[in-house]
């Protein structure tokens, strides 16, 4: 028996966390060989991958990124491309393929298992937004470097009396957001989920500064003005038609300095949020679903994805979990809102 695995889309902490329990479990439970794909679906096109031992995973579990490499690339539009990955999958003799990655490379993934080829999912995405499990790793980190800035952000603005704004990822829901929002005491959380205004938004952080001398407000990357589009950085797509979001914190920042007269900073934290070494949360997540994605294979229990329902490892169907993204429970939202003004 051989088992391929791969990783695709944004990279995440807790990606080698995955890679090393797959192997584990494959190796030494079930005496199968891996192989692992280099750079999501593309090294299934281009014919990319290399044997993946027991050696090979030591020593990274603690370690951000992928070993395997990432991509953006989708296979299923263009027909050459997508017989390229049948042959290679065919080439490889791979019997069954472990995907780890968010709602595009599982949509990928659930298009090989109605092809008739057997395949596993692993939900990756420091977003959080893939229906079907509680948490994917990565989140985790992400939330902890997010609320870290937020404490540092804290100091600097109550000494300058300043308004600051920062903007966290999360391109179709707000979790990072929420969760780190309420995490690191913001005065204000905007996400895609709940629409704002921004006189609204204003007014409330003037009455704020009637007592208080500085703000810290948390946006999305994905939070939009009511009734209008999001901002974009660039309108260029990538190869699942998604936009390049970034850009509506420097225009909350300008409109709330005019628009209050309190000197207002931003911080973008971009990528910051996706690098580095994963949480002990994360790495534990990451390692869970590593060693159910190959008992999910021994088990023939395939289309499905491996997920965490109420502190248990389960497995969700592909279809389930691609179907529409899981945004941000109101019940969090509702205990952030206490703490605004
Ligand atoms: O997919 C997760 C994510 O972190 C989004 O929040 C963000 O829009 C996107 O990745 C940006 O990724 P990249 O710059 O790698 O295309």
């Amino acid at each position: 028996m051989r088992i391929g695995v791969l990783t695709g889309g944004g990279d995440c902490p807790g990606l080698n966390a995955v890679i090393r329990a797959v192997a584990r479990r494959a190796i030494k439970t079930y005496d199968w060989d891996v192989i692992g794909i280099k750079n999501g679906w593309q090294g299934l096109i281009k014919g990319h991958s290399e044997p993946i031992s027991l050696y090979t995973v030591s020593g990274i579990l603690h370690r951000g990124g992928t070993l395997l490499g990432t991509s953006r690339t989708n296979p299923v539009e263009d027909r050459d491309a997508w017989s390229k990955v049948k042959h290679h999958l065919k080439k490889y003799s791979i019997d069954a393929l472990i995907a780890v990655g968010g709602e595009d490379t599982l949509s990928v993934a659930l298009k090989l298992h109605q092809d008739g080829f057997p395949v596993v999912g692993v939900p990756k995405t420091i977003d959080n937004d893939i229906r079907g499990t509680d948490f994917t790793f990565g989140f985790n980190t992400a939330v902890s470097i997010v609320t870290e800035a937020i404490d540092r952000l804290h100091t600097t603005a109550e000494s300058h009396h300043r308004i600051m704004v920062v903007e966290v990822m999360g391109r179709h829901s707000g979790w990072i957001a929420v969760h780190s929002g309420i995490a690191g005491g913001a005065d204000a959380i905007l996400i895609p989920e709940v629409p704002f205004e921004m006189d609204d938004l204003c007014n409330q952080l003037k009455k704020r500064h009637e007592n208080k001398n500085f703000s810290i407000v948390v946006v999305s990357e994905g939070a939009k003005l009511k009734g209008e589009e999001h901002i974009l950085q660039s309108e260029k797509k990538d190869a699942f038609g998604h936009v390049r979001l970034g850009g509506v914190g420097r225009v909350l920042a300008d409109v709330i300095e005019e628009k209050t007269g309190i000197e207002t900073r931003l911080t973008v934290l971009g990528h910051t949020q996706r690098g580095g070494s994963p949480t002990a949360y994360d790495r534990i997540l990451a390692t869970r679903f590593g060693v159910r994605a190959v008992d999910a294979v021994k088990k023939k229990d395939f289309g499905k994805m491996v997920a965490l329902r109420a502190e248990k490892i389960i497995t969700v169907k592909l279809e389930e979990a691609v179907l529409k993204n899981k945004v941000v429970d109101m019940d969090f939202y509702e205990i952030a809102e206490l703490f605004f003004g």
